[in-house]
């Protein structure tokens, strides 16, 4: 059984959040986790003014995801930094490549999941997730996001990402905060939560 875990990171903070993911795929019994990065859409003079060179270094050994891949998965589970309230341009592209997968219902009955990450707490990270959504169910996806069994998205102690929808991480204004224990926690969960399900309808 495997869970893809496609992703784009500019800075890295949905990249953490995609390795706590996979974690927590590869605790459930017979998942295999693979992780790859949707393609670049920005010429490298763009990202290095956007400051993003040396993170995309520290992610250069992952592979490139293919429109194929989310067919020979099982499961497929998104990760996106916000735009605007929106999934970024890199993962709405790689979206766009796939109607050649719609016209043959080859994703119907896959189990599809997001993560997402905004610079601020109520920046746009449910919106981003849930208008995410919206192409998951045209493309028959099963929708699952990170139920309140994860009680970590409850907590007042400290300010956290995470909800309903999918686990979250916040970055700070200038992306100087990295995902904290709780927000790897709902990843890990998300990741378990996703394969468990997936699993039971291969099964
Ligand atoms: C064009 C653009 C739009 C953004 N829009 C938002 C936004 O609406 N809300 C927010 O909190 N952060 C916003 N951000 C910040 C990103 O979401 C943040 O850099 C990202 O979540 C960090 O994750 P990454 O390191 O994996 O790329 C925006 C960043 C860019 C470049």
């Amino acid at each position: 059984m495997k869970v893809l875990i496609a992703f784009y990171s500019m800075y890295g903070h949905i990249y953490k959040m995609a390795q706590a993911v996979a974690e927590g795929v590869r605790q459930v019994d017979g998942a295999e986790a693979v992780l790859k990065r949707v393609p670049e859409t920005l010429p490298p003079e763009v990202l290095e003014k956007m400051g993003a060179v040396e993170a995309q270094k520290s992610m250069s050994q992952v592979p490139i995801c293919a429109v194929q891949d989310l067919a020979d998965a099982d499961a497929v589970i998104f990760g996106t930094p916000t735009r605007f309230g929106n999934m970024c341009g890199q993962m709405r592209q790689f979206l766009d490549a796939t109607g050649q997968l719609w016209a043959k219902s080859a994703l119907v009955g896959k189990v599809g999941s997001v993560f997402a990450s905004s610079n601020t707490q109520h920046g746009g990270q449910e919106s981003t997730i849930l208008s995410f959504h919206i192409t998951l169910l045209h493309q028959g996806f099963i929708i699952v996001g990170l139920p309140y069994a994860f009680q970590g998205q409850m907590r007042m102690d400290e300010i956290t990402g995470g909800s309903p929808y999918g686990a979250s991480t916040i970055a700070g204004g200038s992306g100087e905060r990295m995902p904290s224990e709780n927000e790897l926690e709902a990843a890990r969960y998300q990741g378990r939560h996703v394969a468990t399900i997936a699993s039971k309808l291969v099964a």
